[in-house]
């Protein structure tokens, strides 16, 4: 039976709004873990082992990446991985963003990941980040009020405009964010401000520019639900509140990895492709790398990012067998050349854990002739060495300022992961 309602979606908003950033959501997750009994442990600690553990579950953060998981049992003798990641296309704030041309003050930024230009044109967006202090703390900051535009060129100086034209990246997509002389290091002294924090000791920064439209529900029956990020916060918060739902799991050890630097190909210290997650799981057995081994081979992962819901005005760009919709619940991603992990095992994986949940789902499968996008779960398939699954829920406009999904799917996604780890 499923226990994750519309309510689910709502406390999504909420989580999407407090999460600008890889950074607050790790922070989110574990404000939210903590709450639970959760505790946060450093890299750099020694660790409770195994059911040594004195809380009901523990989490650990690197540079915009989570791994939360709960204390194994006595019995424990595999995992059960529900992955996500923690990032989104957007726009990040170069190290000397001071710019501006013909009396307008301007932020120069550089694209990351895979921005559709023209959905960022005309909006207010914030900024929010990390910041990096001489002393080695960070500090997170979150400027949640109209900042800067990217503004667009009026139709009447572009007769052209709906004709369909590319955007140069370096001189017309640079935002403004007032009127004058630009001055080095006025802005990063402001976000200093915002933070609190005094300007010369900022050394470090990541700061990116914030679609700030709140979410929202969407049609005459509210079936659909609006947001920036939701590629691909549905399946952190579905992962979090699953890991706090999960409980007397028996042999299973249920494990929540979400990582950072997806959009741009997870090659980081703390990405998919890094040793994160398997040093992480590894410490849990201490010495015993028998166990740990053993562990690994009867372990699975269900690996969770949007998918592409079929669209009413381009339904030739989906296979004509396979028309997952938003609203029909999570899919399950399917590819023979594995841009997606998946196989017969991993299919039947899905399935229990769809079936113990209770929850409509679908396939996607690639057109022949599109052959899309990747994710993590052959990333983190391939450094594990264990047997993963890729699910999703369908979505319409991925990677623009406004995603749209189906407003009962978030806790269908939810229900999915509670069934990898309970069934
Ligand atoms: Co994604």
């Amino acid at each position: 039976m499923p226990r994750f309602d519309r309510s689910h979606t709502d406390d999504l908003a909420a989580f999407i709004t407090a999460s600008p950033t890889p950074y607050h959501a790790c922070a989110e997750a574990g404000r939210r873990l903590e709450a639970a009994g959760f505790r946060r442990l450093a890299e750099t600690e020694e660790w409770p082992l195994g059911s040594n553990g004195d809380a009901p579950g523990y989490y650990v953060v690197r540079d915009g990446s989570v791994v939360a998981w709960r204390t194994p049992g006595e019995d424990a003798r595999a995992f059960r991985i529900f992955g996500a990641h923690t990032d989104t296309p957007t726009f990040k704030v170069k190290p000397r963003p001071d710019t501006g041309a013909a009396g307008w003050k301007q932020v120069a930024v550089e694209v990351y990941g895979g921005v559709p230009h023209q959905t960022w044109l005309d909006r207010d967006l914030g900024v929010a980040g990390r910041l990096v202090l001489r002393d080695g703390t960070e500090v997170l900051v979150d400027v949640d009020r109209p900042l800067l535009r990217v503004p667009r060129l009026a139709i009447h100086l572009d007769r052209g405009a709906n004709e369909g034209r590319a955007l140069d990246p370096q001189g017309q997509l640079t935002p403004i964010w007032g009127l004058g002389q630009p001055r080095e290091g006025e802005f990063l002294e402001f976000i200093a401000e915002e933070a609190g924090v005094d300007p010369d000791d900022v050394l470090g920064h990541d700061l990116f520019a914030v679609a700030l439209d709140a979410p929202s529900y969407l049609g005459k029956d509210e079936e659909l639900f609006a947001a920036w990020r939701l590629d691909n916060l549905t399946s952190l918060h579905a992962g979090v509140a699953a890991l706090i739902a999960a409980e007397g799991t028996g042999p299973n050890v249920p494990v929540l990895a979400a990582f950072n630097y997806e959009e741009i190909g997870s090659m980081t210290y703390s990405g998919a492709q890094s040793p994160f997650l398997e040093t992480v799981l590894r410490r849990l057995f201490g010495e015993d790398s028998q166990a740990f081994t053993r562990a690994m081979a009867a372990s699975g992962m269900m690996s969770s990012d949007t998918g592409n819901s079929i669209h009413p005005n381009y339904p030739e760009k989906h296979d004509p067998t396979h028309r997952p919709i938003a609203g029909g619940g999570p899919m399950i991603k399917v590819s023979a050349n594995q841009r997606y992990a998946s196989g017969a095992e991993e299919e039947a994986l899905f399935r229990r854990s769809a079936e113990h949940a209770g929850i409509p789902w679908q396939y996607y499968v690639n057109r022949n002739s599109i052959p899309g996008g990747t994710t993590i779960g052959p990333l983190s398939g391939t450094q594990l060495g264990i047997l993963t699954v890729d699910v999703g829920l369908p979505i319409l406009s991925m990677h623009s300022a406004r995603e749209l999904c189906g407003a009962e799917d978030p806790g269908r996604l939810a229900d999915l992961a509670l069934g990898l780890f309970e069934h």
